[in-house]
């Protein structure tokens, strides 16, 4: 058995983390060999809740997990972390809009950026779950100016999921059977999900789909608003399925992608695509050695342009409001 890896993870009494602790675990994420020390962050409020969540992992007598700690404390929680699952924030609500999110979580994800900088391994990872997780991600990253940007992304693996399972559904395919989907920009109703590159069985996806109206009226909208419709038939935001995103996003980013395909990571810009740089922009990325790449030299036609301009330029609007608001400084 390896070192042990400390996991740290925040709302760890909310629905995604009740999704998220059992199967880290259990060894979905870093795999049946590496041995978990689990640090679970929460606000006072709740951390009674989650003494019982303890007990519950306590329970499941899992071989790989040595140790369990309990915190309401960022400064305890991300002491040593190597990977820091940053959950815990308010979720959206019916009939509230993401924008509005953006002042509630900025003291949130200053407090947790200095808390990493302070604190972590020099291996963090970070993964931004809580929404908008791009704009948290990117507040998170400014608090931590001794981390390198590249250890900050944000959760739109569950928009990549969502993309496989619509294609696979409209052309009778296993999901398995489906590869190099890609979602750009912001993971909210801009998002742009896009199967040019993507191949169904081998074959260019737009060939087998051949049905243009399907791309624009329907695929495209119903990945942009899946997190909606699911809000509004649950009365809760997505919990498994973003737990299962997550837990999809470190797996790879840790242990590496295939070789025939990409994933979607939101990750700091590089410039790469004319995306503004700096900013937490979704791009397609392999992985390889801890480390991911923006799948480069994609050709990007003009239909897809204005889709990515679109989405990148809410981005560029959420940073400026962050900015004004004081939780960046550049
Ligand atoms: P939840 O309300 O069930 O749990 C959130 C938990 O975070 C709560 O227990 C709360 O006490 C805790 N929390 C709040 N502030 C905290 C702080 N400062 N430190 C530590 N913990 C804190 O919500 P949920 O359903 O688990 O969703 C969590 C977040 O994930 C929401 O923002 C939601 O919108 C977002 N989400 C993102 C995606 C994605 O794909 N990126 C998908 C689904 C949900
Ligand atoms: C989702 O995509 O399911 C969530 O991000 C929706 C939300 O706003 O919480």
């Amino acid at each position: 058995m390896t070192v042990p890896v400390t996991v740290t993870v925040t709302g760890a009494s909310g629905q995604i983390a009740y999704g998220l602790l059992f199967r880290i675990a259990g060894g979905a994420m870093l795999g049946a060999d590496a041995s978990i020390k689990l640090r679970l962050l929460e606000i006072p409020a709740a951390v009674g809740s989650l003494e019982g969540v303890a007990m519950e992992l306590e329970d499941g007598a899992y071989p790989l997990l040595s140790s369990i700690d309990i915190t309401d404390d960022p400064r305890v929680a991300f002491e040593g972390a190597n990977i820091a699952m940053l959950v815990g924030a308010r979720p959206r609500t019916k009939g509230m809009e993401r924008s509005d999110l953006l002042s509630a979580n900025g003291a949130i994800f200053t407090e947790h950026g200095s808390a990493i900088n302070a604190a972590a391994a020099d291996d963090i990872k970070v993964l931004v779950v809580g929404n908008p997780a791009n704009t948290n991600a990117l507040i998170a990253m400014h608090n931590a100016p001794d981390v390198p940007r590249t250890r900050f992304t944000a959760l739109t693996r569950l928009d990549h999921n969502r993309a496989i399972a619509q294609l696979a559904k409209k052309t009778g395919t296993p999901a398995s059977h489906i590869h190099r989907v890609g979602i750009w920009g912001n993971h909210s109703n801009t998002q742009y999900p896009d199967i040019f590159h993507a191949l169904v069985d081998g074959k260019p996806a737009v060939d087998v789909v051949d049905d243009e109206n399907w791309l624009v009226d329907d695929f495209i909208p119903t990945v942009q608003e899946r997190g909606t419709a699911i809000i509004k038939a649950r009365g809760a935001s997505s919990a498994a399925s973003a737990a299962n995103g997550a837990i999809n996003h470190m797996r790879d980013w840790v242990r590496g992608t295939r070789t025939d395909d990409w994933v979607s990571m939101a990750v700091c810009s590089d410039g790469s695509y004319g995306v503004q740089e700096g900013l937490i922009s979704s791009f397609p990325v392999t992985c390889a050695g801890g480390e991911y790449t923006i799948v480069p030299d994609l050709e990007i036609n003009d239909f897809s342009r204005s889709r990515i301009d679109a989405s990148v330029a809410e981005l560029a609007h959420e940073y400026e409001s962050v900015r004004e608001l004081g939780y960046v400084s550049d």
